[in-house]
């Protein structure tokens, strides 16, 4: 395999856990330089390793490798393209980023040979995309749904099994490192209405606007909703949902959705996320794993990165197949 010269931009809670697990591994992989905001703030790495200049890196014509983790999502938008568009590939976790520019990166990829993989913005250490892309390319997938977002499945948690209320869960959330910096991102359904667009374009290939997807989120939930789930023995989540409702169109959705015991997702519980597949032959799959933190996010990003070793990209394979599959938002959500 040939060896990655990566330039790191962001070192936050998942920068800080991919570095941590390179470290304990023998990979051929050097992380070359690191971009960051801030260079007052105290690191335990050598200070020359740094760098607030982003040109650092995108003109360094060693650095074959972007892994970009950070915050701000029209700056990510730049750096992976300007990476992409200079024969750099690129590893992102920022799922707003790309699913707000989703045609363009496709496209900067085609035009310049280049690869961006993004497994750690779905779902944290869950493999969904790889899987969505490789395992069910030739199966008719009838729908996806599952937690996408820990921090709202975490604040769900605490309230539901330890009686915490809200403010205290989400802050509990954000010291832990789970949440957006915007938590309206996480509360609101927009984080896990992002991933689910992700989700869709290697499930259906179509690429839709997140504008005319709903998300309705946890903070529309009253107490009054949650004991009436607990005088049912149901539980409350937050499930996206992308569902094919013909062979023309495929609906997405987020909403917070009663939850019975027989179904995979009643278990699913703080910081866990958990995708139910149904396929057509198949049947119905469930993948469940930790979907925030440093370092499970930070295993997905590795992941990606050990596949640009062997040169994996990308094929959207079904966007190939399903050219003529349409989204939809005309849809009765009896709710
Ligand atoms: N804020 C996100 C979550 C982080 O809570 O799921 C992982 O994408």
């Amino acid at each position: 395999s040939k060896k990655l010269t990566i330039g790191l931009f962001g070192f936050g809670v998942v920068g800080q856990g991919l570095h941590d697990i390179i470290r304990t591994k023998n990979l051929n992989i050097e992380i070359k330089k690191i971009a960051i905001k801030n260079p007052e703030k105290k690191r335990t790495l050598d200070a020359s390793l740094f760098t607030t200049d982003r040109n650092e890196i995108l003109n360094d014509p060693e650095i074959n490798t972007v892994v970009e983790l950070i915050n701000d999502t029209e700056a990510a938008f730049e750096i992976v393209s300007r990476a992409l568009s200079t024969g750099k590939n690129v590893v992102s976790a920022s799922k707003k980023m790309i699913a707000l520019h989703l045609q363009e990166l496709l496209d900067l990829q085609r035009e310049h040979g280049t690869s961006l993989l993004y497994e750690a913005a779905v779902c944290g250490s869950i493999p969904i995309i790889r899987n969505l892309e490789e395992y069910y390319d030739n199966e008719l997938l009838h729908s996806i749904s599952g937690i996408f977002n820990g921090s709202s499945n975490y604040i769900l948690s605490k309230g539901f099994l330890e009686g915490l209320d809200y403010d205290a869960a989400l802050k509990q959330a954000q010291d832990l490192g789970f949440a957006e910096t915007d938590p309206t991102m996480d509360v609101g359904g927009y984080d896990a209405k992002f991933k689910l667009i992700i989700a869709a374009a290697h499930a259906y290939g179509v690429v839709i606007d997140p504008e005319k997807v709903i998300n309705i989120g946890i903070q529309t939930l009253s107490a009054y909703d949650l004991q009436y789930a607990r005088e049912k023995c149901l539980k409350i989540k937050l499930v996206p949902v992308a569902i094919e409702l013909d062979d023309q169109h495929v609906a997405l959705f987020v909403l917070p959705k009663f939850v019975k015991e027989s179904e995979f997702l009643y278990n699913v519980e703080y910081e866990y996320n958990g995708v139910t597949v149904q396929a057509a032959f198949a049947d119905q799959q469930f993948f469940f794993g930790k979907g925030a933190g440093g370092h499970p996010t930070g295993s997905a990003v590795l992941s990606d990165i050990a596949a640009l070793r062997y040169d994996y990209a990308y094929e959207y394979k079904k966007a190939k197949l399903q050219n003529g599959l349409k989204f939809t938002n005309n849809i009765e959500l009896n709710i």
